[in-house]
């Protein structure tokens, strides 16, 4: 969890490897069904242009599928759901079905200024979904993927008006989730200032102080 542009799918991209774990981005396949055109990207495309949650309904279901899915079985870094009480209460049944709970939730934080910087110089890779920024994590080449190739393009929603109506929602959208996690004693408020690494650094830091180790093979559930 944590605010638009601090880092999670960077930080998620670092750890899924290094864990074992399914990384699941409901922004990243809200993006994808947009780019097929499929009937949920039509039906999210207007809300997402608008910088507004997805509604439930649309969400829940898609990532689910996900989670419970056998690519899921060894566990999933979930990255930016769950986004409201109701993802939450889903998810939570959901993983109860198999006998799995959420083992940890990360919560980045980083100054406004930090936020709007990051989001204004973020640019994406469409097909491979890899994350760069203009200044802090440049592309080899200007403007094309150092993984696949193709071209560097912002984000619709990093556009000024956009991402401010983003960064001005998510105290109000999440406080009921920090809530929610802190009361459920798995919430671990992570510093996402500094260098991407650093930032890793911290993360597995907490994620070893859970108990939790760094092979994959205990952390078997669900960390978000
Ligand atoms: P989503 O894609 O999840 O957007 P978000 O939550 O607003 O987060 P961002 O992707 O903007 O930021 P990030 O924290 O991942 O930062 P990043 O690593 O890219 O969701 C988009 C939309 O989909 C939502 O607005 C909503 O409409 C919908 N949606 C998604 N989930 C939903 C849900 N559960 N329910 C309903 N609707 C939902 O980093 C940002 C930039 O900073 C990059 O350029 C990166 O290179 C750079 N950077 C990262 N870390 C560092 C560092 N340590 N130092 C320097 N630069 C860094």
């Amino acid at each position: 969890m944590g605010p638009p542009g601090v880092g999670k799918s960077t930080q998620a991209a670092r750890l899924k490897d290094r864990l074992g774990l399914l990384h699941i981005s409901t922004g990243d396949v809200l993006r994808w069904h947009i780019a097929e055109r499929s009937p949920l990207g039509l039906a999210a495309h207007a809300y997402m242009h608008r910088g507004e949650l997805v509604p439930d309904e649309l969400v829940t279901q898609m990532t689910l599928s996900h989670v419970l899915s056998p690519d899921g079985a060894h566990g999933v870094l979930l990255d930016g759901f769950p986004g409201t009480t109701g993802q939450a209460h889903a998810l939570d049944a959901a993983l109860a079905t198999r006998g799995r709970a959420i083992d940890a939730v990360f919560y980045l934080t980083a100054p406004a200024e930090m936020l709007i910087q990051r989001l204004a110089g973020r640019r994406i890779c469409l097909d491979c979904r890899a994350t760069y920024h203009l200044e802090t994590m440049p592309a080899r080449v200007s403007d094309v993927c150092d993984g696949c190739g193709e071209r560097l393009l912002p984000r619709n929603d990093d556009s000024r008006h956009t991402a401010w109506r983003r960064l001005t929602a998510h105290p109000g959208q999440t406080r009921p989730l920090v809530d929610r996690y802190t009361h459920a004693g798995v919430l671990h408020r992570i510093d996402g200032r500094g260098a991407a690494a650093e930032v890793t650094a911290r993360l597995l830091t907490a994620l070893h102080a859970t108990g939790l180790g760094e092979s994959g093979k205990e952390v078997r559930r669900a960390t978000g």
